[in-house]
């Protein structure tokens, strides 16, 4: 690596900044360079349109860090030897969703779809950075910076309630990903996680739990990464390590 080069991987993809572009943000540059998945709303750090993942290696903690950024607030050189990764970047409709992209979708989360890439990408960067699956609240909070202007919101906080942690709650075979018991590696952070729907005991529930299940066809997780969710998620790149 030359060190007079700004060197900045997005989706896995090595590329040198240039000089001269201290004028853009790292929002203006995915844009210019056809990664038109992350979106300008506000332009301020206030609707999370243009949230991404960014990641770098602390030295100090000897582990890769996972942040959500705002990529309008982020001056272009500010992620130089990091890794940016764009909803581009976890998956798509041809060579498959991503479990978070495919649980908003099938949960109706998604209306106009400005403001989805940005709450697909809190929620992947949320899995990504968490050792253990991630509690409601902290799904909740993660959100907290996306606004959305169509669906309330309900129907995106149920997509994502399926990633998180459940206390005492036996999985049905019946799930979102297909596993059974509690030993699915979710897709997202390569640990045991809760990505399924609960059984629950309780009438009321049990019945939207049962109009729930019915909603979604129950794609198994193999057919997802057999056929369709095919790559693996994209790993730090080794030469960031050096730096
Ligand atoms: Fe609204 Fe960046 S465009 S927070
Ligand atoms: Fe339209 Fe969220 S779906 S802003």
């Amino acid at each position: 690596i030359e060190l007079n080069e700004a060197v900045v991987y997005i989706n896995g993809v090595r590329r040198v900044i240039p000089d001269g572009l201290a004028h853009l943000t790292l929002l203006e540059y995915l844009r210019d360079i056809g990664l038109t998945g992350t979106k300008l709303g506000c332009g301020e750090g206030g609707c999370g349109a243009c949230t991404v993942m960014v990641s770098c290696f602390d030295k100090r903690l000897n582990k890769c860090v996972h942040s959500a950024i705002n990529a309008c607030l982020a001056p272009l050189y500010s992620v130089e030897g990091m890794h940016v990764i764009t909803v581009e970047g976890i998956g798509n409709r041809r060579n498959g969703l991503h479990p978070v992209q495919e649980s908003l979708a099938r949960s109706h989360g998604s209306q106009c779809g400005f403001c989805t890439p940005g709450f697909v990408m809190s929620m992947y960067a949320l899995l990504r950075s968490s050792e253990t699956p991630p509690t409601e609240e902290q799904i909740e909070e993660s959100l907290a910076g996306n606004l959305c202007r169509c669906t309330g919101y309900r129907p995106i906080l149920d997509a994502f309630r399926v990633f998180a942690k459940t206390d005492d709650t036996i999985y049905t075979g019946h799930s979102l990903f297909g596993h059974e018991g509690n030993n699915f590696i979710c897709p997202s952070n390569g640990k045991p996680c809760s990505c399924g729907l609960r059984s629950d005991t309780n009438g009321g529930t049990a019945k939207q739990m049962d109009a729930y299940n019915e909603s979604y066809e129950c794609d198994s997780y193999n057919v997802i990464e057999g056929s369709r969710y095919t790559d693996k998620e994209l790993i730090f790149p080794p030469e960031l390590l050096l730096r």
